[in-house]
């Protein structure tokens, strides 16, 4: 059995049939705010109609500045020291200096899920390169701002997780890694916003973004990709990276995308092809169902 993962990844798999699970359980799905969430800006909190930033930060005026979205369950935040990882990476190759140790960020973002005293949910963490001039010179820009948000976000109703997405390829390339490397988690998302205009349009649930070679664009180095690669070493799934084209999505026996706000979705229909059976498949199932143990059952401990 193959299994593509609309990243270029392929897994290959023995059979068995079971239905999957959503990814979300009704504990991560939207939920109505009870109080103002409490943001983190810079070292204080201020409740979310107060928390602002300059007109003036390059974060606004230019996207320059980066960030991570990041995941806890349970009381533990998932997977924290690699997203800290990839931030720092982020930070490094733009010339960013963090204006914190991992450490104290660490705590910084531990303490913003107290202060809203929280279980399960999602972090936003932004660095921007802060306040300077309108000119595009990050000289301009003294001090970088720091933004932690928590909010409870499903990026899909349940039903789609449980009976999976549509996908269309879009007319919008992914960014060339020479003009600006996906591998950077930038506030600049608007390549991204553009395929999800043109998923808008064609009324599809998700767009599949090629690269300039017109293969399956690859994300970046996907964090929960990673954790699909351990499941499977686990499960003895065999796994290989390869370049794949949107034949090889067409004819693929199951599909699946991963991301921390999209956690792991089948995709059940490419360019109004059925994928395999045109439902979400076994392979799919036994990675949602190993996810969520990982989820509920490792991270970093928020209340102790
Ligand atoms: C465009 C894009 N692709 C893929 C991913 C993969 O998500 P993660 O590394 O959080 O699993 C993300 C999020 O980081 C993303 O923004």
């Amino acid at each position: 059995m193959k299994t593509t993962n609309a990243g270029g990844t392929v897994i290959d798999e023995p059979k068995s049939r079971e239905a999957v699970k959503p990814a979300v359980d009704k504990s991560t799905a939207a939920k109505p705010a009870t109080k103002p969430s409490q943001i983190y800006v810079d070292g204080k909190f201020y409740a979310e109609g107060e928390a602002k930033v300059s007109v003036f930060d390059h974060g606004l005026l230019y996207g320059d500045g980066i960030f991570e979205g990041i995941r806890f369950y349970n009381g533990r935040v998932f997977r924290l020291e690699e997203h800290l990882e990839r931030l720092w990476d982020s930070a490094r190759s733009i010339l960013l200096e963090i204006p914190m140790s991992q450490r104290a960020m660490t705590e910084a973002l531990l303490e913003t899920i107290r202060q809203n005293d929280l279980r399960e949910g999602y972090i936003r963490l932004i660095v921007t390169r802060g306040v300077g001039n309108l000119g595009l010179n990050p000289e301009q820009c003294k001090t970088p701002s720091v933004i932690i948000i928590t909010a409870q976000i499903a990026l899909y109703p349940e039903t789609v997780y449980r009976n999976g997405l549509s996908v269309v390829t879009c007319a919008t390339r992914r960014t060339n890694p020479s003009a600006l490397n996906p591998a950077v988690k930038s506030l600049n998302y608007l390549n991204n916003v553009m395929a999800r205009i043109e998923a808008n349009l064609a009324k599809a649930d998700e767009a599949l973004m090629l690269n300039d070679e017109g293969n399956v664009a690859g994300a970046l180095r996907g964090i929960t990709r990673s954790v699909v690669f351990e499941i499977a070493a686990e499960t003895g799934i065999k796994v290989s990276e390869t370049d794949i084209t949107r034949h090889d999505v067409f004819i693929a026996d199951e599909c699946f995308l991963t991301g921390t706000a999209a956690e792991i979705i089948p995709v059940v229909k490419a360019d109004g092809r059925p994928i395999g059976t045109g439902k979400p498949g076994p392979i799919t199932a036994r990675m949602v169902a190993r996810f969520r143990e990982m989820t509920r059952e490792t991270g970093t401990p928020i209340y102790s």
